[in-house]
This record gives structure tokens, sequence and C-alpha cells, in this order.
């Protein structure tokens, strides 16, 4: 037995996308606490900052920055500070997604286009990104946040399905890729089901003609939601070399509700 860490990030930057709630959080103090070195990107700036805060305040290494992942020009700005300050990425979780609702055939397609940049350009850009610097570095690891809404048909909320699906998709395309071209870059996407953060609350309103939240906590196989932390300890095992044979997956995170 040699003693150390089961898993033991030091050394690795790794980008959190969406790092100021819910599982993106969790997954950067999780993250950090097993050694990596966070940047901790969100739109919204203040809550980055108070994750990175705390990181730095447990010991460990962090960074906020400001990012809004639909943003070209700002994954650009991203890109040209980790390559000045950080100088390497090791890992990316995209995990900053919006939830919407809208019923097939409505006339507007604004929820649609929103989710879709979101959800789907928001990840492609982070992962050609991350990317560039793992192509040179030749390793790597992607964590894409999907969600188990990508493996069935929910009505009023078909974009935010098909906007998953479609990460799941490209998850899978990507990984192939990279394998074939000899890198060790893995990409894998993960499938929650319904996990307690403000999107949850989100998903409640949405959904309240199935009665108030604990008449839906109730349906659920656990009786409970998902906590943010179960879900980190899933992006932390795929982010890190214990899941060295594992890529162009998904992996679905509901504790049987979709079984
Ligand atoms: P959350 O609402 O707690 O956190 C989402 C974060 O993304 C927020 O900090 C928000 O500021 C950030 N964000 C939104 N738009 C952004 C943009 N354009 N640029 C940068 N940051 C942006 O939600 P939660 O639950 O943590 O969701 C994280 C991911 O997990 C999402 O992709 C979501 O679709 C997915 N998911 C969530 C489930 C749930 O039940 N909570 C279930 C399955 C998947």
């Amino acid at each position: 037995m040699s003693g150390g860490r089961w898993i033991d990030l030091s050394g690795q930057v790794a980008v959190v996308t969406g790092a100021a709630s819910g599982i993106g959080r969790a997954s950067a103090l999780a993250l950090a606490e097993v050694g990596a070195e966070v940047i901790a990107a969100d739109l919204d700036q203040a809550g980055a900052r108070a994750v990175a805060d705390a990181i730095v305040a447990a010991g460990g290494r962090a960074t906020a920055r400001a990012l809004d992942v639909t943003s070209d020009a700002a994954w650009r700005d991203l890109e040209r500070w980790i390559a000045d300050e950080a100088h390497r990425l090791d890992i990316l979780v995209n995990s900053a997604g919006i939830v919407g609702t809208d019923r097939v055939g409505d006339p507007g397609t604004e929820a649609y286009r929103r989710i879709f940049a979101v959800n789907v350009e928001g990840s492609l850009l982070g992962m050609r990104t991350a990317l560039g610097f793992m192509r040179r570095s030749g390793h790597g690891a992607i964590v894409n946040v999907s969600s188990a809404a990508s493996l069935a048909g929910a009505s009023i909320m078909a974009s935010y399905g098909a906007s998953k699906a479609a990460i799941a998709h490209y998850t899978r395309s990507a990984a192939l890729e990279v394998a074939r071209a000899g890198h060790d870059i893995r990409i894998n996407s993960i499938h929650p089901g319904v996990i307690e953060t403000a999107m949850a609350d989100a998903f409640c309103e949405i959904y309240s003609g199935l009665g108030p939240r604990e008449a839906v906590e109730a349906r659920m196989t656990t009786g409970r939601f998902g906590r943010a932390e179960e879900v980190a300890d899933l992006v932390v095992f795929l982010s890190s070399p214990r899941a060295s044979f594992i890529s162009g997956t998904g992996i679905v995170i509901d504790r049987a509700q979709s079984a």
C-alpha cells in the first residue's frame, strides 16, 4: 500500500463552468479538495469569486473568472489568461446550463435558441478551448454535464432535453475523434436526475402541476432529490486517472429513477 490518496489531482489545472452554483460549485470544491487548481468560471462573477475564496480559505488554489459560455470572445479571453497565468489545462467541467420551457409548435424560437446557446454552444466552445491545450500536452479529461432529461421525452421541456441529448452525442463523437488521433484525452457526459440546486427549484416551478415540491420528491426512487456533492464525486472520478479507460460514454446518476 502506498498510503497515497486514491485520487490526487495535484499539479493539474481545471476549468469549471457554472462554478458559482449547484453542480458546478460542488465540482469546483471537490476538485480542489483532491489538489486541482481550479478556475471557477461563471456569468455570476460574485458567485464564482465566493467559490474561489472558499477554496483558497481551505488551503487550495483557485481563481474566479467572469465567463459567459455563449461568448466566443469571452472564451478567447479565458484561453489567453490560462496560457499566460496557469500555463496548462488538464480538466474541463462544462456545468453551466439553463433550463426553460417551450411547447412544441410554439411560434417563437427564443427559448430554444437561448437553451441551445448556453447548453450546447457553450459546451462546444469550452471543448474547443480545452482541446487546444490538451492536444498540445497530449492528455486531459472533459466532463460534460448533460442530464437524465436527454434519455426520455418530457412535455414542455423539449428544447432542454434535446440540448442535453445534443451534447451527449457530441461527447461521443469528440471522444472518438481524439482517441483515434492518439491523444490520451477522455471526454464523457454525465446524466443526473433531479439534483437539489437552484435548477431543481426551476424544475419544480415548471412542473408545479405535479403538486408541491414534497410530492415531486416523493415520486423519486429514493424519495429525495440528489445532492450536488453526490454528482461532484462522479465528476472528480471521471476527471481523474482512476477513470483512465472510460471515454466517449454517458453515465446516468439518478439512483435508478430512469432505470
Ligand atoms: P444552477 O442553476 O444551480 O447552476 C447553473 C450555473 O450556470 C449558475 O451559476 C449560472 O450562473 C451558470 N450559468 C448560466 N448561464 C451561464 C452562461 N451563459 N455562462 C456562464 N455561466 C452560466 O444549476 P445546476 O443544477 O447546478 O446545473 C448545472 C448543470 O447540471 C446544468 O447544465 C444543468 O442542465 C445540469 N443538470 C441539472 C440537474 C438538476 O436537477 N439540478 C439535473 C440534470 C442536469
